[in-house]
């Protein structure tokens, strides 16, 4: 089961979450980070980036893979997800920007880049902190309902949802992509530990679906609940629709000292 902790607000998320990471680099100064995009993971790169600063945390040696990216946007769009690792996660966090890599949504190299990045993953020895956020349709990286538990990363087509929810990103809605190429699911499940991001009532249903529901390809972030260490982070309202919510508070207010997130 996944631990999931029920916080009163997003920055007190972010401080959570940032914890996990501060202690891993202190152990593996040149750990392997996923790092998600979208609103939900800000204020852990926020909080990350003042820990970071206050206690000198030395950096350099980071390495970093992001979940996914948007396939034919113009080399350097401002929402490309390459554009948007480097101004929310490397910059605040003063990463080394060559150990940071986010997939290639060129659609003239796009059938290699999937094996490219997969094996790349690999070669890095596999992400040690996967921190993701959840879409409205369940999707974890950019898995729509539908992806398989096993897959690699691969090319997907964007629901009309998630291309909707991300509107308010672009111009106008018709300018979101259509395709992506993401981290599949079992990408995602082969990193060491998952740290799963959620705030707000709009997610609720899909906390409560990744969470307690039955595992499912058309649950997307049920897949979690297949994984070994997987710690669930939401605010109240994104918790709204948890059946155990009683028990994980307990256990989160009776946890042994010792044993760490
Ligand atoms: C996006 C990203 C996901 C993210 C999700 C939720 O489109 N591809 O990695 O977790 O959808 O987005 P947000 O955090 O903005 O709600």
């Amino acid at each position: 089961m996944a631990e999931v902790v029920i916080v009163a607000s997003e920055d007190e998320a972010g401080e959570l979450a940032a914890s996990v990471v501060v202690e891993l680099v202190r152990r593996v100064p040149d750990a392997v980070l996923g790092l998600a995009t979208g609103s939900t993971p800000l204020s852990t790169y926020r909080a990350l980036a003042r820990r970071i600063t206050d206690e000198r945390l030395d950096v350099s040696r980071v390495r970093g893979f992001a979940l996914d990216e948007y396939v034919g946007l113009p080399a350097g769009h401002p929402e490309s997800y390459r554009a948007v690792i480097a101004r929310e996660v490397v910059g605040p966090l003063g990463l080394t920007p060559a150990l940071v890599h986010v997939p290639s949504g060129d659609p003239t190299t796009i059938a290699e880049a999937a094996d490219d990045y997969e094996r790349a993953i690999e070669a890095a020895g596999g992400v040690d902190v996967q921190i993701l956020g959840i879409g409205r349709t369940g999707h974890i990286g950019f898995n729509e309902p539908g992806s398989s538990l096993a897959s690699p990363t691969r090319v997907k087509t964007l629901t009309e949802q998630t291309r909707a929810d991300n509107a308010r990103f672009f111009d106008s809605p018709e300018d979101v992509p259509m395709h992506c190429i993401t981290q599949g699911i079992g990408t995602i499940l082969r990193a060491r530990h998952l740290v799963l991001l959620a705030f707000g009532a709009s997610k609720a249903r899909a906390i409560a679906d990744a969470v307690e529901g039955p595992v499912s390809a058309s649950r997307p972030g049920s897949a979690i609940q297949l994984h070994p260490h997987a710690t669930v982070i939401v605010d109240e309202a994104a918790a709204a629709d948890l059946e155990h919510a009683p028990y994980y508070r307990h256990a989160w207010a009776n946890k042994p000292g010792w044993q760490g997130v």
